[in-house]
């Protein structure tokens, strides 16, 4: 089966979260299970090629006021995966990926209708495969598009499409405009369709139009079916509740163990912890902490976003600064968690240091040094540091929802059962409980040693979901739907 990934970002090209591990590994995944994967994405500025080489010299794109002229660059095979580049200057030559410290860059809805229109056609020249598997809005229209402009088109009459919802959070609404701007026709702007309050919402058009849906988690499936957690798309999720799939996220461990690791000062594996302490300190003089302290780190690696629940950290963290730990913490994006930061860093210089800007290396670090990784989220689809936590023996505190749920087990001192510490409800109180509970439980270094090592043998490697999407794909094959309404 050939599929095909459009998305926009994927790790070694480009990144800015989650979704860029994701597109890195799963193709690779379905390519050693011996699947055909190619992967489409928009050549950024940040983009570094080896061996770059244009293959299709211009591809038309058209808009209501003029048309636009992009190229497609062979970026070559690389663990039995074939990638390829839209190459647009005006639109992805550029400082970031979706905007600045100021919002989103004005022109997203034409920069990713472009790509979209650019995949379809570059596919045609290239290779059509049996599978679109589109990630997140910026691909949304994929599905949309071979619905409505490319429904005749004899080309894609076999193609199935899955779409992938990353983070429901993020919907890319624009204007009314956008539709005959992007030549898309207004029989698309009803309420069964890409209308959303009056705007046109592309991730809802992918969620009507793709022929399955999946997202990264089984109970975020379920989340996302209610008002609290659907961002208004709950109603359009749960019409198409028996196509909507959740299938957890893998890790890659080439990427992501620390017996192998090629941004630590030391290794280590379950049978030899001696390398973690050496990590430990590392990181502790990297954030300006006493490297000799015993005192339990704390470590945070995140997009600095309001559904990564650092409102509630803000409400903890003075009584946080009165317990015995340290906290290291990178991050980036939302000014207002960075000043916070800032802020507890220069209040109590002893309990809380941070880093700011995007870090590979150091993510890295702080996953091997620290002895607690906390993810207090209010909302997350599935979540990869928590899951990349458990391989680092860095034991994850995490609130129960989305894939944080699924993936952590709470410690039983009794059973010693467990790999980390989980709360419920969404309050600094419960945030702190569970704190006390890891820091009481790391006290005991017998069954410390244990939860660690509870977590370490815990295994979420991609091929197991990469054949869950297969099972996806060939019941498309076998099962094409209904025009809509
Ligand atoms: P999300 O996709 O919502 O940001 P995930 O937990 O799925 O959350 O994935 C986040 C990914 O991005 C991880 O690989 C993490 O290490 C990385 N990451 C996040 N922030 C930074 C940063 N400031 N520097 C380096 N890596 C980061
Ligand atoms: C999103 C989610 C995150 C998930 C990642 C990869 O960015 O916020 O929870 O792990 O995508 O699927």
């Amino acid at each position: 089966m050939h599929v095909l990934f459009a998305a926009s970002e994927c790790v070694p090209f480009s990144k800015t979260g989650g979704l860029a591990d994701v597109v890195g590994s799963l193709p690779r995944a379905l390519a050693s299970l011996g699947h055909q994967a190619t992967v489409y994405l928009p050549l950024y500025r940040q983009t570094q090629l080896q061996a770059a080489r244009t293959v299709i010299a211009s591809v038309t794109v058209p808009y209501d006021d003029q048309y636009r002229f992009c190229s497609v660059v062979d970026g070559g095979k690389l663990n039995g995966v074939q990638y390829y580049f839209i190459d647009y200057p005006p639109f992805y030559d550029r400082d970031a990926l979706y905007g600045t410290a100021l919002g989103d860059y004005h022109d997203n809805a034409e920069r990713f209708a472009l790509f979209c229109r650019a995949v379809l056609e570059a596919s045609k020249i290239l290779g059509v495969p049996d599978i679109f598997h589109c990630h997140d809005w910026q691909t949304a229209l994929i599905p949309v598009l071979l619905r409505s402009l490319y429904a005749d088109d004899p080309a894609f009459a076999h193609s199935g499409t899955v779409f992938t919802i990353h983070n429901i959070g993020y919907q890319g609404v624009f204007s009314p405009d956008t539709l005959p701007l992007l030549m898309l026709p207004w029989d698309l702007f009803t309420i069964s369709k890409l209308e959303f309050y009056g705007k046109v919402n592309f991730l809802k058009g992918a969620l009507v139009f793709a022929d399955a849906v999946t997202t990264v988690s089984r109970r975020y499936a379920l989340e996302i079916q209610t008002a609290e957690y659907g961002f208004g798309l709950e109603g359009v999720l749960h019409s198409r509740a028996g196509s909507v799939h959740g299938i957890l996220n893998g890790v890659d461990y080439d990427e992501w163990s620390p017996a192998s690791d090629r941004f630590l000062t030391a290794h280590y594996t379950p049978q030899s912890l001696k390398g973690k302490q050496l990590c430990r300190r590392d990181l502790l003089q990297a954030f300006g902490f006493d490297k000799e302290t015993t005192a339990p780190i704390v470590g945070i690696v995140s997009r600095f976003a309001a559904q990564k629940g650092f409102d509630l950290i803000a409400l903890a963290a003075d009584r946080m600064a009165h317990l015995d730990l340290r906290v290291c913490v990178l991050g980036s994006g939302d000014k207002t968690y960075e000043e916070l930061f800032r802020r507890l860093a220069r209040q109590y210089p002893a309990r809380f240091a941070a880093r700011f800007g995007y870090d590979n290396e150091m993510a890295h670090k702080i996953e091997a040094g620290a002895d607690f990784f906390l993810m207090p989220s209010r909302y997350e689809p599935c979540g990869l540091n928590q899951i990349y936590s458990l391989k680092y023996g860095t034991v994850p505190i995490v609130r129960a929802t989305g894939g944080l749920d699924d993936t952590i087990e709470p410690y039983d001192e009794r059973t010693g059962k467990g790999t980390g510490f989980k709360f419920h409800p969404y309050t600094p109180e419960a945030l702190l409980d569970s704190v006390q509970a890891a820091l009481a439980t790391f006290a005991k270094p017998k069954s410390w040693r244990k939860l660690m090592l509870n977590g370490m043998a815990r295994d979420f490697r991609w091929t197991v979901a990469a054949r869950e999407y297969v099972k996806v794909y060939e019941k498309l094959r076998s099962t094409r739907r209904a025009p809509v309404a």
